[in-house]
């Protein structure tokens, strides 16, 4: 079977190792590529990936919405997120998914362990907010809430979430037993913070959804406060388990794939 990966740019997209290595791990000789399509080219995508006999591919930035207009069909989930990162395509027929929001929670769990009764802060409501949110919901009981700079941000949520603004957070962050960063803000030392680590819970766990820094600044802050801390690595694994389970059925070598997105990344230096 072949897969690829489209994005603009696309040069550093570690996807095309982990999933080799996967690959190899589980003796099949599949091929997964990385292919640049620069917005101009995106009108023939159909054709481009008729030629390369595609059984499926992976959708990276800027491509995750634009997508969609060139699908037959999209899992309810993908249509809730209005954004697709997985593409599986059957007889001719190219059907999209989001496995973005579902990898972060199966990673989650791995971590946290059960999270029917936990209590999630989502901080941002952009496209990666709304996929984790979504997939939460399918494995939480309790209620999420999502905090955001600019209210009208929820406007198109379609999801049953607790809105907040993110100037109220210091207020509400004492009860939450997870809090996940998915705006860029503290990816880097010398930004502004997201949000306060005063007065949180002894036991919280704050995650990023971002791995490259390996910690950013958020998580270092969260760090230095003695919170437990989780960075977005396993997101992008997970994502790639869960796309290849989609287009072959079949489960992942997830160890295999961390340790050699580890090893690419040498996480001492990044
Ligand atoms: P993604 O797909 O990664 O979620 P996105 O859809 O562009 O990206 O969403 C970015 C999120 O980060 C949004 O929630 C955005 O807040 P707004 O809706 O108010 O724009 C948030 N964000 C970006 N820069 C921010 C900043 N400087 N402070 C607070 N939130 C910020």
């Amino acid at each position: 079977m072949k897969f690829a990966v489209i994005g603009h740019p696309i040069d550093h997209s570690l996807s095309p190792h982990m999933h080799h290595a996967n690959f190899k791990s589980l003796n099949l000789d599949y091929g997964y590529e990385a292919l640049n399509i620069p917005p101009a080219h995106f009108e023939h995508i159909r054709d481009i990936i008729s030629d390369k006999a595609l059984d499926g591919f992976n959708v990276t930035i800027p491509h995750k919405e634009r997508i969609i207009e060139y699908l037959d069909e999209m899992s309810d989930e993908a249509r809730a997120i209005g954004a697709v990162n997985t593409v599986k395509i059957e007889n001719g027929k190219w059907i999209g998914y989001n496995t973005d929001g579902t990898g972060f929670v199966k990673g989650l769990q791995a971590k946290y362990g059960d999270l029917t009764d936990a209590h999630i802060l989502i901080l941002g409501a952009g496209g990666a907010s709304k996929g984790i949110a979504y997939a939460l919901s399918q494995v939480t009981d309790k209620p999420i809430s999502v905090a955001n700079r600019s209210m009208s941000r929820f406007k198109d949520w379609q999801l049953d979430i607790q809105s907040y603004s993110l100037q109220d957070v210091a207020s509400i962050a004492h009860q939450f037993d997870i809090i996940i960063n998915t705006t860029p803000v503290g990816m880097h030392q010398s930004q502004e913070s997201v949000m306060s680590f005063e007065q949180l819970k002894p036991d919280v766990l704050v995650c990023d959804i971002i791995y490259i820094p390996f910690q950013t600044a958020f998580l270092k802050e969260a760090a230095e406060k003695e919170c437990a801390t989780y960075n977005g690595l396993d997101m992008f694994i997970y994502q790639g388990a869960e796309s290849f389970k989609i287009w072959t059925g079949l489960d992942s070598d997830i160890m295999t794939m961390r340790n050699a997105v580890i090893k690419k990344l040498n996480p001492t230096t990044t």
